[in-house]
């Protein structure tokens, strides 16, 4: 089959890899229809996140039809079409029992999550192609995937409905949806949202529909926060102002009650401490660039709420512990339990409640994968979401 794999920073290429099969009795093969680049497939791009090998295939964000189900999975039948969690989770252990996916302890084969061990303390859980740090699983970005524990993970599309509807269920819906929850949003409530990426835009879109009375949304992209505006954000351009002097403005001298990060680890900005934090990157003395984290937590008002949904994989410098501590902020983050969340937001979507075309700017067959990879970074104003298509049009 073809598939976009992973050979080194900013080398993805579309090369033919043998079909996968059925290893366990509960997978399932997945004829891959549309799948999507995430914000999260450029930390692996720029090789920001550690544990990749040439040749591993990319993508987590994707849906297709079952070709072909294990015998020990009884929930699933060949023909039906599928959006796939990019969270593998086995359903059934401590975890996955308080519904903590995004922790499942069984995923991430044993030898792969020491690594993660060292680094983390506890191991992580498996995710589709992102990194032997996860299980070194083969990703979706391609003809063909296998789904593990896909008698717990699959969501079953109902016919007529569209790919482009419902694709983000596998990822940034949910993420931008918990984004929001982590948020505790109370009636009347200002959320600052940072970053109108996909994850931005969601989480804006989400903490409306959770009840907060004002959104305000930070980016530079023009276009990006034009959409956020078609949400009914407010918006600030950090090129054009300072963001926690124009936020104290804008709230009445309080600040926000509850502020969203929806950056991560590779923030932009001339900033000192962001220009800092890249040199020292670029050196191999740092990891992540924490600017926006720093930013969001003296931003927040005292006694505020502080949602994590962007990536870091590492350690932050100077990260404001005492305004932290100080201020009383609840802060909450982690990989989403799409499994959590993915009934719910099908069922809104079908009703009309949510929308998730709005940010899809471009359509591409597979084959070309690696010139979408470079648009998403490049060209971020104008490519919001690149969708690829490795069956051709027909969905
Ligand atoms: N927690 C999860 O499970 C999960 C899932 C998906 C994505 N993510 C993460 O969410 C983050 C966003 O993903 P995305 O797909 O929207 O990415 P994206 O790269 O498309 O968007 C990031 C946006 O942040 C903006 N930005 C950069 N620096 C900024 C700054 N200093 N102030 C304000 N805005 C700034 C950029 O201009 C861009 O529009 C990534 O870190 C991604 O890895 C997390
Ligand atoms: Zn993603
Ligand atoms: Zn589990």
């Amino acid at each position: 089959m073809r598939a976009l794999t992973w050979q080194g920073k900013h080398d993805v290429r579309v090369e033919t890899v043998p079909d996968p099969g059925i290893v366990n009795p509960r997978d399932a093969i997945v004829r891959v229809t549309s799948t999507a680049i995430c914000g999260s497939d450029l930390h692996l791009y720029d090789h920001y996140i550690p544990g990749m090998k040439a040749g591993d295939i990319l993508g987590h964000e994707f849906m297709g039809e079952v070709v072909e189900v294990g015998p020990g999975n009884s929930a699933l039948s060949v023909g039906q079409r599928v959006v796939v969690p990019f969270v593998i989770a086995c359903g059934g252990c401590f975890f996955c029992q308080k519904q903590q996916y995004a922790a499942c302890d069984n995923s991430n084969p044993a030898e792969k999550a020491d690594v993660s061990e060292v680094a983390y303390g506890y191991p992580m859980t498996g995710a589709f192609g992102y990194s032997h740090l996860t299980g070194g699983y083969a990703g979706g970005q391609a003809e063909y995937v296998r789904v593990p524990y896909a008698d717990v993970g699959p969501v079953v599309i109902p016919d007529g409905i569209e790919d482009d509807r419902v694709l983000f269920l596998s990822d940034i819906l949910p993420t931008g949806w918990m984004a929001a929850e982590n948020c505790a949003i109370e009636s009347g409530d200002t959320v600052a949202v940072w970053g109108c990426g996909p994850v931005g835009l969601f989480a804006i879109q989400s903490a409306f529909l959770q009840g907060a009375e004002r959104v305000i949304a930070i980016d530079h992209h023009p276009h990006r926060l034009e959409l956020a505006k078609v949400l009914g954000a407010e918006v600030i351009d950090y090129e054009e102002v300072k963001v926690r002097e124009a936020l104290v403005e804008m709230t009445g001298g309080i600040g926000p009650d509850a502020c969203i990060d929806a950056v991560g680890m590779e923030s932009h900005g001339m900033s000192i401490d962001n220009v800092v934090d890249q040199v020292k990157a670029s050196v191999g003395l740092g990891t992540d660039r924490p600017h926006v984290l720093r930013q969001v937590i003296m931003a927040c008002r005292k006694g505020g709420r502080v949602s994590i949904p962007g990536v870091y994989g590492g350690f932050a410098d100077k990260f404001p512990v005492g305004a932290l501590m100080e201020k009383g902020l609840t802060i909450k983050t982690g990989q989403t339990h799409v499994q959590r969340y993915k009934d719910k937001l099908l069922q809104m979507i079908l009703e009309g409640a949510i929308d998730t075309t709005f940010l899809i700017s471009h359509r591409l067959p597979l084959e070309d994968a690696a010139k979408g990879y470079r648009m998403f970074k490049e060209q971020q104003n104008e490519v919001t979401k690149v969708v690829l298509k490795p069956d051709g049009w027909r969905h």
